[in-house]
């Protein structure tokens, strides 16, 4: 089989990870969270106490960090994860932290190197645009705010989390400037990619649009 990469970016909340990994599913190939490299980065700074403003140990610590994917977990340094970087706490730190250079060169590195290999569908901010630019395919999956905080919402109190929609909003909000003003590779749709609003639609009818796309 010839080997395919699929870029899909756009801000947290519209569906890009359900519907990247139906897709790796579908059609039996990887999935990369690239959210969840940042995520777990900015976890590893908050356990270690380290500063958005310490670039020494800020580099030190990205040197010796090791971030991989394995049937469907996410690994730091050896140990999985996954719930522990599905936070609000987690979430904030890793829009912060993915503004600085040091961490975007170490993390679009591994990504770049993890989409040489094999074929990938891989989800995030700037995947399209700086991460895979001659991807095959490239989808760019938007929702207004208020559907996507609905839906981050949802996910956060069937964890048990008693948060207000109103904050999520807020939060989202604060997270969607960060994302698409920082300097260094923003949030933005790829001039050749495929918009697709998933306001109106579950995750089945988003997968099956972008499924329609590909060969
Ligand atoms: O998709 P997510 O919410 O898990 O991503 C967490 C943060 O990581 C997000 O606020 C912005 C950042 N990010 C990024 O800068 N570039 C990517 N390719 C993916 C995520």
């Amino acid at each position: 089989m010839e080997k395919i990469r699929i870029a899909i970016d756009g801000p947290s909340g519209a569906g890009k990870s359900t519907v990247a990994k139906d897709l790796a599913k579908i059609l039996n190939i990887d999935y990369i969270d690239t959210g969840a490299m940042y995520r777990a980065v900015g976890y590893k700074m908050l356990q270690q106490n380290i500063g958005l403003d310490e670039a020494d140990r800020l580099s030190k610590m990205l040197e010796t960090t090791e971030i991989d994917f394995a049937k469907g977990n996410i690994i730091l340094d050896g140990e999985v994860i996954n719930d522990k970087i599905r936070t609000q706490e987690i979430a904030k730190m890793a829009s912060d932290c993915s503004a600085l250079a040091s961490v975007r060169a170490k993390l679009v590195d591994l990504q770049r190197n993890m989409g040489q290999l094999k074929s990938v569908v891989m989800d995030g901010r700037d995947i399209g645009t700086n991460v895979l630019p001659d991807a095959e395919y490239k989808f760019y999956i938007t929702a207004t705010a208020e559907e996507r905080a609905h839906r981050r919402w949802l996910e956060l109190i069937s964890k048990g989390d008693l948060i207000s929609q109103e904050k999520v909003l807020e939060d989202m909000i604060q997270r969607d400037i960060n994302d698409s003003t920082r300097l260094l590779n923003p949030l933005k749709k790829a001039e050749d990619a495929i918009e697709i609003d998933s306001t109106k639609k579950n995750a089945e009818e988003t997968t099956a649009i972008v499924l329609s796309y590909i060969k």
